[in-house]
């Protein structure tokens, strides 16, 4: 009896609570431990396992894990991210890669034709498109490291619950999963959950994800990389035209990097350095930005505007030119980043006159949640910030067979061709070519931002290339303009990448005499309707910890 009953209390103590449908929730002010991600399912498994004394790491890796099952669309484990963590105990911060790798076989030329022309879809659709996954030896990396609670099983538990009971889909989901049904049937080699019949309030249930999550939690990052997994993904490899060996599984390995840091007006930023662009385009355009008084000319001014998107024209020419991985190529990141050339960048600004973007080609420029940024605080006070992707929405729209998961088409990220816009419209040259294990530049841009080192913001967004725009407005928001969390987040976006020479702006979210001015000073606009989506946590200097999930789509806040 008394062997059952503590069995019972054990299993209660490590089983987590989960809710197949919970209500989503756009702000929360706690006074513990939040989470802000893009499913409120998640985001509630996340504050679970901190009240269970799991520390920022244990929640975030169970947010992962669950957001692979109900976020389906970009949450993964077919796919990669990149992790920022600040530990409290000694205020340090880590950053950890696990962004896929280009697999052994691949080469400069594999999506051109004989001709030397890009093949269409062959880099974002198919097996051909995948690079070698890294979030499963990502989340066992952190947990290794910083896990508090040291039980794996009971990070994972929650997720194989989700995905063997299933869970209910929001309207939102149900719409953008349906839009994407008939890629996904025509890429991927056997039956699948994500093509059947969806019908609301029925739950959603992936039975060979359960098992594939079972693999994981019993033989972690090998149950992923080698065994029946790694048997799944390498024949339907050889089967389908794709790339990824055995050998290619077995060498993946996420790489803890240092953290690239910038001062703006008296606050500290920490973000990932390369292979995320990121971790220049914030610095520069932080550093660009802090030559201007922002905050006299007024929120969403046409000399703020016109200010700042030339500062992210100029920031992006660099990207496309010199970024890359910095463990294959050379990136001039000293002199990109030095005050000096920042100067001499700013002082080809016209205050009133937009400097044309040297035009090459346009780009096709698109927009879906695809990508997915979560922010998690505990009670000490260590902070993860994490954004994770497939890259395009359900990626290259391949269901592993038998294993129940979707595979990133990431390779689409590195230049396909130099000069060639990829699915954001961005075009990159030698820096960002293919070579087999290189890993392709990103925009994800996970930050912590502190004041007097205290951590102030945990922030982050999908979107493509305008992570780094987005991220930059959010902080700006509340650095220049003083705004709180909340307003700072569902503020209006906009965002200049240097090519394609437009400026995007949110539809609605900009008055008529702003935009008609910007047009006077040459800015080409179109209108976009969304432009990120940030799951943000704000610690004020009273202890109070706001979470916020953007108002556009499904995010949701919690906390304790
Ligand atoms: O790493 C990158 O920059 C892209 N693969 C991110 C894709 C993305 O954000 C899509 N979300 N909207």
């Amino acid at each position: 009896m008394l062997r059952l009953f503590l069995a019972l209390t054990i299993f209660t103590f490590f089983s987590c609570r989960t809710n197949p449908e919970a209500t989503i929730v756009k702000e929360v002010k706690v006074t513990k431990a939040a989470v802000a991600s893009a499913n409120a399912i998640a985001s509630e498994i996340g504050v679970e396992i901190m009240k269970k004394g799991g520390n920022a790491i244990d929640a975030a890796i169970a947010v992962h894990f669950a957001l692979a099952v109900v976020y389906p669309q970009a949450g993964n484990i077919g796919g990669g991210g990149f992790m920022v963590y600040r530990q409290k105990s000694d205020n340090s911060y880590y950053a950890l890669d696990y962004r896929e790798m280009a697999p052994e076989a691949a080469t400069e030329d594999m999506y051109l034709d004989s001709l030397g022309n890009v093949i269409p879809k062959k880099s974002t659709h198919g097996f051909a498109a995948a690079g070698i996954p890294g979030s499963v030896d990502g989340m066992w990396q952190a947990y290794q490291r910083f896990s508090k609670l040291q039980n794996w099983e009971m990070l994972l538990e929650p997720a194989i619950k989700l995905a063997r009971e299933g869970f209910i889909m929001t309207e939102t989901q149900i719409k953008e999963l349906s839009e994407k049904q008939e890629e996904i049937k025509t890429y991927s080699p056997t039956e699948n959950p994500f093509t059947q019949n969806l019908v609301q309030g029925e739950p959603f249930v992936q039975e060979d994800l359960a098992k594939t999550l079972e693999a994981i939690r019993d033989k972690n990052r090998y149950g992923f990389y080698t065994g029946w997994v790694a048997d799944a993904i390498v024949s339907s490899m050889e089967q389908n035209g794709g790339n990824i060996t055995y050998l290619d599984l077995l060498r993946y390995k996420s790489k803890w990097r240092i953290p690239s840091v910038i001062y703006y007006r008296g606050f500290k930023a920490v973000t990932m350095p390369l292979p995320s662009s990121g971790g220049i385009l914030l610095p520069q355009m932080m550093e660009m930005a802090n030559k201007f008084k922002l905050r006299d000319m007024g929120l969403h001014s046409p000399d703020a505007i016109h200010l700042v998107t030339e500062v992210e024209r100029r920031a992006y020419a660099d990207r496309a030119m010199h970024m890359g991985d910095t463990d294959f190529v050379r990136v001039p990141i000293y002199n990109l980043m030095h005050s000096g050339y920042l100067d001499e960048r700013v002082s080809t600004i016209k205050r009133t006159k937009a400097t044309p973007s040297n035009a090459i080609r346009g780009g096709i420029f698109q927009d879906s949640p695809q990508t997915t940024h979560f922010s998690v605080v505990d009670e000490e006070g260590n902070a993860v910030s994490i954004t994770t992707t497939l890259n395009a929405r359900y990626g290259s729209k391949v269901v592993v067979p038998n294993a129940g998961f979707l595979l990133n088409n990431e390779m689409d990220d590195f230049s396909v061709k130099p000069g060639v816009p990829n699915l954001y419209g961005l075009v990159g040259g030698d820096a960002n070519k293919i070579q087999p294990y290189k890993r392709m530049l990103s925009s994800m841009t996970p930050t912590i931002v502190e004041r007097d080192e205290h951590p102030f913001l945990i922030v982050g967004s999908p979107g493509g290339s305008t992570i780094p725009t987005t991220v930059f407005q959010v902080i700006s928001n509340m650095v220049d303009y003083g705004m709180d969390l909340k307003s700072a987040v569902n503020a209006p976006r906009f965002h200049h990448q240097w090519l394609p020479d437009i400026l995007y702006m949110e539809e609605g979210g900009f008055d008529q005499a702003t935009i008609t001015e910007l047009e006077e000073r040459g800015h080409e606009i179109k209108f976009r309707e969304k432009i990120g989506q940030v799951n943000a946590i704000h610690i004020s200097v009273d202890g109070t910890i706001t979470a916020v999930g953007d108002r556009r789509k499904d995010n949701s806040a919690a906390g304790y």
